[in-house]
C-alpha cells in the first residue's frame, strides 16, 4: 500500500480480513511495521488471520452491516491498538450468487447485499472518523470492482454505489483531512473466489477485463520488498558514490534510465476522490 515501513506507529482497520484480499492487506500493515485490526463477521477466519501475524493484529467480530456491531468494534480496535489511522472498507458480498440480473433476486436479498457492500462502508466511515481525524497521515480505502464500471449485476450495482460514496465520503472528510480512495480490481484469485468462480473466471478475464489474466493478491497488495543487493565493490558507503564515480546500483550520471516495463496490475482503473487539504497530514 506505501513505501517500506510505511505504516510504522500506524493503526489499520481493515475489514473482512478473516479471508482473500483483506486478509493479504493486513499481512502487508504489519510487514510495513503497522498494527492491525481484523474485523470480520467470521470471527474464528479473524482469529486465525491475527494469530499468523502475533502481537501486532487483533481479532474483532464485526458486522458492517450493524451499526452498532461496527461501532463496538471500531472502538474496541482503537482501545487496544491506540487510535485508528486508516479505514480498509473491504468486506463484501460478492462471487456467483450476486453476480446475476438485478431483477431475478428479492427484495430482501437486495438489502443484505446493500447492507454489506453499501450501507457497509457508510457505517465504518462514521465510525472510524473521530479516530481517523487525530490519526496519522489519515486515509480511508473502499474496495469497488471492475464489476462497478459494468454495473449490470446485483454486485456491480452495489460496486457502483462503492464508486459514489468514495466521491461523497472524500467530499465529507476532507475537512478533517481524511483522504478517500476506492480501487476497482478485476478478478482477484482469493480462495473464495477460485472456489466460487471456477466456472465463469474464463468469461470474466477474456470477456470483462482489459488484461487477460487472472490478478494476484500482489497487484493490488505489495509483494514484500526483496533484501537489498550487497553494495558494488566499489562502494564503501553513500558518500563513495562520487569515489567510485558513478551512481550506486544506476546509470552513469548524465544518463537516463531506462523506462522499465513493470507489471501491469489488473485494475480497470483507481478512481481517486478529492484529496484533503495540501499540507495536510
Ligand atoms: N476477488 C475478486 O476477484 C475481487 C475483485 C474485485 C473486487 N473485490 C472486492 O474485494 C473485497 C474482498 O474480496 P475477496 O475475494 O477477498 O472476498 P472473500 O470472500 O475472500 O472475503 C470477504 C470477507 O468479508 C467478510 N464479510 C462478509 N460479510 C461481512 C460483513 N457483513 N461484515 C464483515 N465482514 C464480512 C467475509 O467473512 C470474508 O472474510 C470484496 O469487497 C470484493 O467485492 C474482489
Amino acid at each position: 500500500m506505501t513505501d517500506a515501513r510505511g505504516f510504522e506507529n500506524r493503526v489499520a482497520f481493515v475489514t473482512g480480513a478473516g479471508n482473500g484480499i483483506g486478509r493479504e492487506m493486513a499481512r502487508d500493515v504489519v510487514r510495513q511495521g503497522g498494527k492491525v485490526a481484523i474485523a470480520d463477521v467470521d470471527l474464528a477466519a479473524a482469529e486465525t488471520a491475527a494469530a499468523e501475524l502475533g502481537d501486532a493484529a487483533m481479532a474483532v467480530l464485526c458486522d458492517v452491516a450493524d451499526e452498532q456491531s461496527v461501532q463496538t468494534a471500531v472502538d474496541a480496535a482503537a482501545e487496544r491498538l491506540g487510535g485508528i489511522d486508516v479505514l480498509v472498507n473491504n468486506a463484501g458480498l460478492h462471487l456467483m450468487k450476486w453476480n446475476v440480473p438485478v431483477t431475478s433476486v428479492t427484495a430482501e436479498q437486495w438489502h443484505q447485499i446493500l447492507g454489506v457492500n453499501v450501507v457497509g462502508v457508510v457505517n465504518c466511515a462514521r465510525s472510524a472518523r473521530p479516530y481517523l481525524a487525530r490519526g496519522k497521515g489519515p486515509a480511508i480505502l473502499n474496495l469497488s470492482s471492475i464489476a462497478g464500471y459494468l454495473s449490470n449485476t446485483v454486485y456491480g450495482i452495489t460496486k457502483l454505489g462503492v464508486r459514489g460514496l468514495t466521491v461523497a465520503l472524500a467530499e465529507e472528510f476532507a475537512p478533517d483531512g481524511i483522504r478517500v480512495n476506492a480501487v476497482a480490481p478485476g478478478a482477484i484469485g482469493s480462495d473464495n473466489a477460485i472456489d466460487e468462480l471456477s466456472g465463469q473466471l474464463r468469461v470474466l478475464i477474456d470477456d470483462m477485463q482489459l488484461i487477460h489474466r487472472m490478478g494476484r493478491m500482489a497487484d493490488i497488495v505489495r509483494p514484500p520488498p526483496p533484501p537489498p543487493p550487497p553494495p558494488p565493490p566499489l562502494l564503501a558507503a553513500a558518500s563513495g558514490r562520487s569515489a567510485a564515480g558513478q551512481a550506486a546500483g544506476g546509470p552513469a550520471p548524465g544518463r537516463t534510465r531506462g523506462r522499465t516495463r513493470g507489471r501491469a496490475p489488473v485494475m480497470r482503473g483507481c478512481h481517486a476522490a478529492r484529496l484533503s487539504r495540501p499540507g495536510s497530514r
